[in-house]
Formats: C-alpha cells, sequence, structure tokens
C-alpha cells in the first residue's frame, strides 16, 4: 500500500522532528496532541527548526510554505482515521503506549501500520494490544531528526516482512538511511550508547577530569560532534536514566546501572537542554 498520509502521535521534540521530515519529503501529515497548548508548542518547534534550515540556506520561504501547507494539527485521535501509516511518539510510558496502540487499532484502516518512535519500551507489547500485531513495528527517530540521517526499524516478534518492506520504502522516502534491529531494549544505537553515557557520568563521579574536559577529550579525541556530557544534556538526563533503568531490568548487567549521580541530578529536576539545566547546561561549573 502506497503511503500518502502519515499520522504522528505526540508533537513532542521527537514527534514534531519526525511531523516536519515527513512533510518536507512530500506527505500529508496529521499531527496530533492531547491538548491546544501542547499542539501549539509542537507547531512552533517546527517553525523554528525550519527558520534555522532557511537561515543555513537549506530551504526557501516559499519551499516551508509548501511544507506547512501539508501538516494538519489535531486533538483528536479520531482525525488520524484516513491515515495510512501512524507513528506514535508520545511520552515513554508502557500503558499509556499500549492504550493508544488500542485506540488506534480501533480508529485506522484494518490495513493500517502502526509504528513506535520508542527508544525502550517493548514493540511486541505494543503489537498484543492490537488485532494486527503484524503490522506493528519500532521506527526510531534520532535527535534532531531532520539532521540524523538514521531510522532503526525494529522488528517485533509477530512483525509481518511485508510490514518491515513498506517501512523501509518510507523510511528511505523521508531521506534516511535504515537499519535493522531485534525488538530487545536498546535495539542497535542505544544499546552502545547508553553504557557509553553512563561510564561518563562514573567518569565525572569517580574525579577521573572535568566534566568541560571529558567532552573535549572525547570530541577532539573520537571526532564525535558533541562529548557525552553535552549529549546526555541533549537527549535529557531524565530520558537516559529512564532508558537506562529499562534496560537494566531487562538485563541484569550493572553496566546498565545508573550512577547515582544520574539519579541525583534527576532528582533535584536537572533534565538537561530541555529546562536548562544539565551537565553543560548552567550548572556546567558544579
Ligand atoms: N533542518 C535542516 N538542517 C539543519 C537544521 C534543521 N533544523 N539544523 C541544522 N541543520 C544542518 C546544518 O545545515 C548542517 O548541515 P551541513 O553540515 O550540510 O552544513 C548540519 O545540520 C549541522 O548543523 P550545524 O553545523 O549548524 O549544527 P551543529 O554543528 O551545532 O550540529 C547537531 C548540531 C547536528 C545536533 C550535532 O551537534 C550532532 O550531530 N550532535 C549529535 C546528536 C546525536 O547524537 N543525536 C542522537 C542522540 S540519541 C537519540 O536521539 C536516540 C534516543 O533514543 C536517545
Amino acid at each position: 500500500m502506497a503511503v500518502q498520509t502519515v499520522g504522528v502521535v505526540g508533537a513532542g521534540l521527537m514527534g514534531s522532528g519526525i511531523v516536519e521530515q515527513a512533510a518536507k519529503s512530500g506527505f500529508q501529515v496529521v499531527m496530533r496532541e492531547v491538548n491546544d497548548q501542547a499542539l501549539a508548542a509542537g507547531h512552533k518547534r517546527i517553525a523554528s527548526s525550519m527558520g534555522r534550515a532557511m537561515e543555513r540556506g537549506k530551504m526557501t520561504e516559499q519551499d516551508r510554505d509548501i511544507v506547512l501547507s501539508r501538516i494538519t494539527g489535531t486533538t483528536d485521535l479520531d482525525d488520524l482515521r484516513d491515515c495510512d501509516l501512524v507513528i506514535e511518539a508520545i511520552i515513554e510510558n508502557l500503558d499509556l503506549k499500549k492504550e493508544l496502540f488500542g485506540s488506534l487499532d480501533r480508529i485506522t484502516r484494518p490495513e493500517v501500520i502502526l509504528a513506535s518512535n520508542t527508544s525502550s519500551v517493548s514493540i511486541t507489547a505494543l503489537g498484543a494490544a492490537t488485532s494486527r500485531p503484524d503490522k506493528v513495528a519500532g521506527a526510531h527517530f534520532f535527535n534532531p531528526v531532520p539532521v540524523m540521517k538514521l531510522v532503526e526499524l525494529v522488528r517485533a516478534l509477530e512483525t509481518s516482512d511485508e510490514t518491515m518492506d513498506t517501512l523501509r520504502q518510507f523510511g528511505e522516502s523521508m531521506g534516511k538511511k535504515v537499519v535493522t534491529a531485534q525488538d530487545t531494549p536498546g535495539f542497535i544505537v542505544n544499546y552502545l550508547l547508553v553504557p557509553y553515557l553512563l561510564d561518563a557520568v562514573r567518569a565525572v563521579e569517580n574525579g577521573i577530569a572535568t566534566v568541560e574536559d571529558i567532552d573535549t577529550a572525547m570530541t577532539l579525541g573520537t571526532g564525535v560532534p558533541m562529548g557525552p556530557l553535552t549529549l546526555l544534556d541533549f537527549v535529557g538526563i531524565d530520558t537516559t536514566l529512564y532508558i537506562a533503568e529499562v534496560m537494566y531490568d531487562e538485563f541484569k548487567d550493572p553496566k546498565y546501572a545508573a550512577p547515582p549521580l544520574l539519579r541525583k541530578m534527576v532528582n533535584a529536576g536537572y533534565y538537561g537542554r530541555k529546562n536548562g539545566r544539565g551537565f553543560r547546561e548552567h550548572s556546567a561549573s558544579k
């Protein structure tokens, strides 16, 4: 089935990025949020990201207007009924996601694929909340979605080859390189990235070097665009803690155990860039 209209549930950092990239790639997009305020924040994020793309000469004003005309915002889940593919990008809460997948199963046509952008929740559990587990898969994008070239597709226990093929085509038409992973916590990227980020926090705890020097060392020493503590702020300290806990629960491997400093920061409300408090945000000197 050819995908023309994409539904995206959740217009946070990831959801709004997926909406922007899908609309840029020529799809009609229906973006759903729970209330008008959250929806307006999603529209604002998209406008400012495209503003940055224009400043960098990546987009003209005319292109921006065409992209914006492809995006319809709504707070009513029923407005996703005519979508050919739906991508879920709400908060990382299994019960909420299961409830949402049950609703999407009732609202959308039976042949429609329901994908999740989750970085930690079991895709198989989401499939089991529907009557179409063969049409449920993971489509994990990376922040910032318009810039990062990867999408990880996740095959759950019952996902069909046809679903994977359709999502692969969709991912490529979004301008992304597609990789495929099994439904295990962390998939590929977070399976490798999260222990590295946690080790960077342990390096701070153990007084190996300052936050700034750890970031400088890894940026200049390994050629990555951001050092691990800047990246932690960027991804979200709370998000990283959540993902680490899910991975630790599953694997019981100490490399996924959250260092006390990470938990302490989250308890104190240090979430990283999203609220301006983190390793490098304001509190850098501490
Ligand atoms: N739209 C389109 N293009 C944009 C853009 C936008 N909104 N913003 C920036 N760009 C382009 C720029 O034009 C530039 O392209 P060019 O190299 O062709 O000129 C490129 O993106 C980089 O932009 P800048 O040089 O202006 O920006 P920075 O150098 O500050 O890079 C960054 C910003 C892309 C965020 C870079 O720091 C980076 O790659 N950081 C690492 C991000 C990362 O690792 N993300 C993944 C996190 S893990 C995750 O998301 C998974 C989750 O489950 C935890």
